[in-house]
């Protein structure tokens, strides 16, 4: 534990402690705790010390924050506040160990490696790409609680307010202005020595270091003015995290520091408790996990080089992947289409990446993009030197059929080709392509540039390393992958259906539309079912269940009526000014009287959705539960702090009630 924090008593008396936990990040681990706590004595009794600098001996990283890990763990108010005490002891003991100290910053400071080094008497960064400073725990349903939220406000004033629940990650200069951070040194520049020179001038009462005395008299109203903003962006959902970290702003910066301290452990030991927190950690490990599809990868696999990727089909998917192709990566990109199909094409990804451009999304002009782009109506030699083709034609097997025939011909037997079908299943269509085992299906969401989700599809006779190949690809084009395997609407669609089927079930017992949507809303929904029903198109889910053999009387009325939705044909369930237009409420097929409560909707839908992803589970359709909760995550935005559908099903208790156990290891 003592090689952790190393110190090393210099001959003027200042003490260098390098700090190294094991791992590619710093993070508070038990040991890295209990070596500051070390570290701290030997600095206590060491003799002749003038001050003290602290500095990371890893390359770009000073201390990323708390382990989640274990924040996650903790499973009692109690323990929390055992975690808590250890924290606060050791930054109260560095705060005041009577020598002035130097935190020297580079890489991230972020969470609680900020909250270390606000206990320092003054913090000085070196500039980079890396180095980020922030206290972005409201960004996993905590707050700051090692303190965050009484040292910065009093350091910074109110601007700490908004950086704590934005949870907002600022660049060294930045913080510098903001002064969280006292002194700047360029990128590239010696850290140490300039941290040796600043401690110095704190020794020697010279460093003008700026501390002043901040008026927190208006501290509710500006508690009230920030609460306003959350809930603007949360839509008038209260999380905990955002409305305990403002309580704990707000009630301790009427108390002097030590009791602010206790004020801001009181709540923290309420929010590390919640659902939402727990949930929120969920998203940022399912995040992490398929941040780099490598994780998703055959361990040791090593991709083919992709040199050239072609595209069948230039309509709304092909368009839309060709879109991420391009800007993305650096490959020749090859569009096969009808010659009407072409130009048109070339104009609407000219029209998108100009929007990208302008709002500087883009590392090269729209004409260097679109100089890699080749358009053709052919089978022609273009095709033999593509590496992967993505099949993007009309939904209809006969039509597929022919194109993979074609297709078979025209490219070499090592060639990767995925179909992005919504709904043909991969191990039909493999039939009509040579060499089955190098096809999967690589199912996009519209639209393709604004939606990271991608399902790769392994058919039967798909092989893994074809799914490592498609996995690749997929991160080559900054796309979330998932694995799964065939299945009547893959993994996204099968457990949306619920959301959509219930919803109508719900409408058609006598609850109002705008009830049924606003019950989802309030849940964290992006969108109400009914009006996403609307939005898709109602015909496809309409169809979807037909072809189910699921009777649905309502939607069969509404597309009967011509109603295939506001944005398909004009006219569907809602009306331009967003109510819902009367004139569909003769044409909901009435199955009875029974009023639920946003509650009760909430829970028969998740309900629903769960059973479908259990399924998923025990037919391995995903051989990990993850997998659908990034599916519905970044499919179709279920909300973030409630960490996926299944992880929520396991943290409000409903898939022991539903199972008799747990989706995740507890
Ligand atoms: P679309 O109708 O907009 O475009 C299809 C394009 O394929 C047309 O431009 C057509 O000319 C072209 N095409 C037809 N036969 C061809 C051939 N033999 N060779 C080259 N091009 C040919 O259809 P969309 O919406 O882009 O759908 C394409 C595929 O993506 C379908 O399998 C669909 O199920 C799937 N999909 C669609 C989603 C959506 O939201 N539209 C979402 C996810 C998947």
């Amino acid at each position: 534990m003592a090689d952790i924090f190393k110190l090393s008593l210099e001959k003027d008396g200042t003490g260098v402690v390098v700090f190294d936990v094991p791992g590619p990040m710093n993070t508070w681990t038990d040991a890295a705790l209990a070596g500051l706590a070390e570290v701290l004595e030997e600095l206590k009794a060491a003799k002749g010390l003038r001050g003290a600098i602290f500095i990371s001996g890893k390359p770009d990283n000073f201390f990323a924050g708390a382990n989640l890990q274990m924040i996650e763990k903790i499973e009692s108010g109690g323990e929390a506040r055992k975690v808590l005490d250890v924290f606060h002891g050791l930054f109260k003991k560095l705060q005041d160990i009577g020598v002035p100290t130097v935190a020297a910053v580079h890489g991230h400071c972020l969470g609680g490696g900020l909250e270390f080094a606000l206990a320092f008497t003054a913090r000085i960064a070196r500039e980079g790409k890396t180095t980020l400073i922030g206290l972005p725990e409201c960004n996993v349903g905590l707050f700051p609680g090692g303190g965050g939220t009484q040292r910065l406000p009093r350091l910074i004033g109110y601007p700490a307010i908004e950086l704590i629940l934005k949870g907002t990650m600022l660049p060294a200069a930045r913080a510098h202005q903001l002064g969280i951070i006292d002194r700047l040194v360029p990128a590239g520049g010696d850290l140490l020595a300039e941290a040796k020179k600043l401690l110095e001038e704190i020794i020697s009462g010279t460093a003008g270091l700026k501390r002043p005395a901040h008026d927190f008299s208006g501290i509710d109203q500006a508690a009230d003015a920030a609460r306003k903003e959350v809930l603007k962006a949360t839509r008038g959902r209260e999380l905990p995290a955002p409305m305990l970290a403002l309580a704990a702003i707000r009630d301790g910066l009427k108390a002097p520091l030590d009791e602010g301290l206790e004020i801001e452990k009181k709540y923290f030991t309420e929010v590390v408790m919640t659902p939402e927190a727990k949930g929120s950690i969920n998203t940022f490990f399912i995040k992490t996990l398929t941040d780099k599809p490598k994780a998703l990868m055959t361990k040791g696999f090593t991709p083919k080089p992709l040199r050239k990727v072609a595209i069948l089909g230039f309509g709304t998917m092909g368009r839309g992947i060709a879109i991420d192709v391009l800007r993305n990566t650096n490959f020749p990109l090859l569009v096969k289409d009808v010659p009407e199909a072409l130009e048109p094409g070339k104009a609407f990804l000219k029209k998108i990446l100009e929007g990208m451009a302008e709002k500087k999304r883009l590392k090269e002009s729209v004409d260097a993009i679109l100089s890699r782009l080749d358009l053709t109506s052919e089978y022609g030699s273009g095709f033999g030197e593509a590496d992967l083709v993505v099949e993007a034609v009309f939904e209809d097997i006969k039509v597929k059929d022919q194109v993979y025939k074609e297709l078979s011909k025209a490219v070499r037997e090592d060639c990767l080709i995925a179909s992005n079908t919504s709904s043909i299943p991969i191990t039909k269509m493999a039939g009509a392509v040579l060499k089955p085992e190098r096809f999967g299906g690589m199912h996009f969401f519209s639209p393709v540039w604004m939606m990271q989700l991608v399902e790769v599809i392994q058919g039967d006779k798909t092989s893994r390393e074809t799914v490592d190949g498609l996995l690749n690809f997929a991160g080559a084009i900054r796309k979330r992958p998932i694995v799964c395997r065939d299945n009547p609407g893959f993994v996204v669609n099968a457990m949306i259906l619920p959301y959509l089927v219930n919803a109508l079930k719900y409408v058609e017992e006598g609850n109002t539309i705008e009830a049924v949507d606003q019950a989802m809303l309030s849940f964290g929904m992006p969108v109400g079912p009914v009006r996403l029903t609307d939005e898709v198109g109602i015909d496809v889910p309409y169809k979807v269940l037909v072809g189910m053999g699921i009777p649905q009387n309502s939607l069969k009325n509404i597309v009967g009526d011509g109603r295939l939705g506001l944005k398909k044909s004009g006219k569907g369930i809602f009306l331009k000014d967003g109510s819902v237009d009367p004139a569909v409420l003769p044409l909901i097929a009435r199955s009875g009287e029974r009023k639920r409560s946003a509650g009760e909707i909430q829970e028969g839908i998740l309900t629903d959705m769960v059973k479908v992803g259990k399924d998923l589970l025990d037919r391995k359709i995903v051989d990990d539960v993850r997998m659908i909760d990034v599916g519905l995550v970044w499919g179709v935005g279920f909300p973030p702090d409630k960490g996926g559908p299944m992880r929520w099903a396991d943290l409000t208790g409903l898939s022991r009630k539903l199972f008799g156990k747990t989706f995740y290891r507890q």
